[in-house]
């Protein structure tokens, strides 16, 4: 009777262990025949109702099935478990022999090249570079450069005003101010960043752009000083062979102050499309600093001199790398970038 049960018990297990078909199944199959509640646990708590001289054999019998259905059990498990390895093995095959995908690399903005092609200069020349606030006092950015209130010089750079006396900084000559202010001389720095103007966006201006001012302060500095700094400058941005030319012009914070020209280095100066003609392309604004900024800051006139510029920066990666419209600068396509 218990004999019958027990072959009943095992036939059943072993059937539901061959049609399993996933671990999880097999260990199901362990819990309910050999768990706490299991079938063969069942037998065991009724051993009881056994007679006791047939107890011992009925035990055993009992553990040999269970042993039985343990090892069949364990040998599926390993079946199953060398199955669903194999498979994912094979799921994960690299063939070496497809080719290879490209990395994509990250390109230089062409500002970025410029402004470290123009860092590279000056820094060999002995500058120091720093940096601004963009956000400025009225006085940073016009009254302590000799533009008061009433110069038309604030009109012409038409200025984003946070509130009454805070603003956008609409140059970066603001930037001479703070390094002034510092008290330490001589000063010989330039100062990129970037500078707001409510100009509408076109193919030349964006409310947005960047200049990098440029500042000595030393005894003795002369606007000979000024010319030969600027040459070298001009060479070695735009090649040996490049003559500069400076015409008078008018900035409130210098005098006498000029715009600095360069021969143009795609036709060395005979005129053509890029230079539209004229042989020669505006780059910058300077001048010999005026005594009147000079002494705002505390510094005296009488004892020290200077000079300073100001150049775009977008101006000379458009003309430096060749690209027709400042907008690209701007857009951030990849496939504009990609070329730099
Ligand atoms: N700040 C001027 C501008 O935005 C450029 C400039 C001209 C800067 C002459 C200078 C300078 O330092 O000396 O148009």
């Amino acid at each position: 009777m218990m004999k019958e049960k027990l072959l009943k018990i095992k036939e059943e297990t072993l059937a539901q262990i061959k049609g399993s078909k996933t671990l999880e199944q097999l260990n199901e199959i362990r819990v309910s025949q050999l768990g706490k509640k299991g079938a063969l646990t069942e037998i065991l708590k009724g051993m009881k109702d056994v007679a006791p001289q047939d107890r011992p054999k009925v035990g055993q019998l009992v553990n040999e099935t269970r042993a039985e259905i343990e090892k069949v059990l364990e040998e599926s498990r390993a079946k199953m478990e060398a199955l669903v390895r194999e498979s994912r093995l094979s799921a994960e095959t690299i063939d070496v022999t497809l080719p290879a995908k490209r990395m994509k690399v990250g390109h230089m903005h062409p500002n970025m090249r410029a402004l470290q092609e123009v860092e590279n200069i000056f820094v060999g020349m002995g500058y120091e570079v720093v940096e601004g606030p963009e956000v400025e006092r009225d006085y940073y950015n016009f009254e302590a450069l000799n533009i008061p209130a009433d110069h038309p010089a604030k009109d012409e750079q038409d200025t984003f005003y946070i509130s009454g006396d805070i603003l956008l900084r609409t140059q970066t000559s603001s930037t001479q101010v703070h390094e002034m202010e510092k008290g330490k001389l001589p000063i010989r720095m330039i100062a990129p960043g970037r500078v707001f103007r409510s100009d509408e966006v076109d193919a030349t201006h964006s409310p947005s752009f960047h200049q990098i001012e440029g500042l000595v302060i030393d005894k003795h500095v002369t606007f000979a000083d000024l010319k030969g700094t600027l040459a070298v400058f001009a060479k070695e941005l735009f090649g040996e062979d490049t003559k500069v030319k400076f015409r008078p012009h008018h900035f409130p914070f210098t005098e006498p102050s000029a715009e600095m020209d360069v021969s143009c280095f795609k036709c060395g100066g005979k005129g053509c499309r890029f230079c539209k003609g004229e042989g020669w392309i505006e780059i910058l604004g300077c001048g010999m600093v005026h005594p009147h900024v000079l002494e705002m800051s505390k510094i005296d006139p009488n004892e020290y001199t200077g000079f300073a510029f100001g150049v775009g920066l977008e101006r000379i990666a458009l003309l430096k790398y060749e690209i027709d419209d400042m907008r690209l600068l701007y857009e951030n396509d990849v496939r504009f970038l990609n070329q730099f």
